[in-house]
């Protein structure tokens, strides 16, 4: 079974990778997707060339942060409209492929943007999976990226529209959180979810092992980076959120997929914690950083892990 896949991340392009896996052998898949927000040149899943989410709006260029991202210089296209659909189309593409590799009544977590994770429930319930839950990964801080509106005002010379603006901004409120869709792939065995776990050992939750301060777990899920933590990649997660995912649906020797790699947190989450996994990334530079990050990685016996769940080193380590 997945011999080849298994505790290794191929470099390429997963919707290549998936139909090789064999059926029915994926207990969690746990995968930290693109966006389709134009965060960078991976996250580019359309077709749209207005200029100005291409990068060559004049009040773009210069700027690495917004290189791709703002708004289009001359109102919504209609193909500026399109991207939603365009980027649940993808969605699918891959959704029905990972159907058959997933076991009957397991779990998928999948990270998404605040904007677009409906495109990515929809493409997901198209391919036949269940919306069990959106938890909410909460960070510690955001950036509040809003641009005054008396400012660029004044920059154009009109002062008084510049006073009757003050206080007024641009943008929106500062992000706090992501959110994490929760899908089941459907059990098809006749009788209960009981009997499906019975036979396929996936669709518990290990909530003894979740307790933060001998309180049982929400869906609001509050984690931060520790200092130990290198930043590799601009979308990267912290591993104890990941782990925390990984301890709460899976047994230590399970399989978890992640085809969207990046740095590699799920294969190091999964290595740590005595998980098999199996992962794909297209990008030649993540693959290499996630293959040198996961070689530094001795996996713990479960009562070893470090708390990266307390809540006080969650107050202290900021994004
Ligand atoms: C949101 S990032 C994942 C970041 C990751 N959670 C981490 O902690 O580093 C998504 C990743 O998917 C990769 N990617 C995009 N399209 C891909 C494809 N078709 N096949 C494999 N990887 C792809 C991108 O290069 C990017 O690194």
């Amino acid at each position: 079974m997945n011999e080849g896949f298994l505790d290794t991340i191929k470099q390429g392009n997963c919707l290549e990778y998936l139909p090789l896996l064999p059926d029915n052998s994926i207990d969690l898949f746990l995968s930290d997707i693109p966006y389709g927000i134009s965060l960078d040149d991976w996250d580019v899943l359309h077709n749209n060339t207005n200029s100005a989410l291409l990068g060559t709006s004049p009040a773009q260029k210069g700027k690495s942060g917004f290189k791709r991202r703002g708004k289009p210089i001359n109102g919504w296209a209609q193909s500026d409209r399109n991207i939603g659909l365009e980027y649940q189309q993808w969605c699918a593409t891959w959704a029905g492929k990972v159907y058959p590799k997933m076991k009957s009544g397991s779990f998928l977590f999948v990270f998404g943007a605040r904007r677009t994770m409906h495109r990515v429930i929809n493409a997901f319930e198209d391919n036949g999976f269940l919306l069990k839950d959106t938890l909410a990964w909460k960070k510690p801080s955001a950036h509040h990226r809003a641009q005054r509106l008396s400012i660029i005002l004044e920059r154009r010379g009109l002062k008084d529209e510049a006073k009757k603006w003050q206080g007024w901004r641009l943008g929106n409120l500062a992000p706090i959180w992501e959110p994490v869709a929760w899908f089941m792939k459907p059990y098809t065995i006749g009788g209960t979810i009981t009997d499906n776990i019975l036979e396929n050992q996936v669709g518990a939750m290990n909530i003894d092992e979740c307790r933060l301060n001998g309180t049982s777990p929400t869906n609001l899920l509050e984690f931060g980076f520790t200092k130990e933590e290198k930043r590799i990649h601009e979308a990267q997660k912290p591993l104890g959120l990941i782990e925390y995912l990984i301890k709460l649906t899976t047994k230590e020797e399970q399989v978890i997929l992640d085809p969207f790699m990046g740095s590699g947190t799920t294969a190091v989450a999964a290595k740590m914690l005595r998980r098999h996994f199996i992962g794909f990334e297209i990008n030649p530079e993540y693959h290499s950083s996630a293959l040198k990050r996961l070689e530094q990685i001795v996996p713990v016996k479960s009562r070893e892990i470090p708390l990266l769940l307390q809540p006080t080193l969650f107050a202290k380590n900021a994004c």
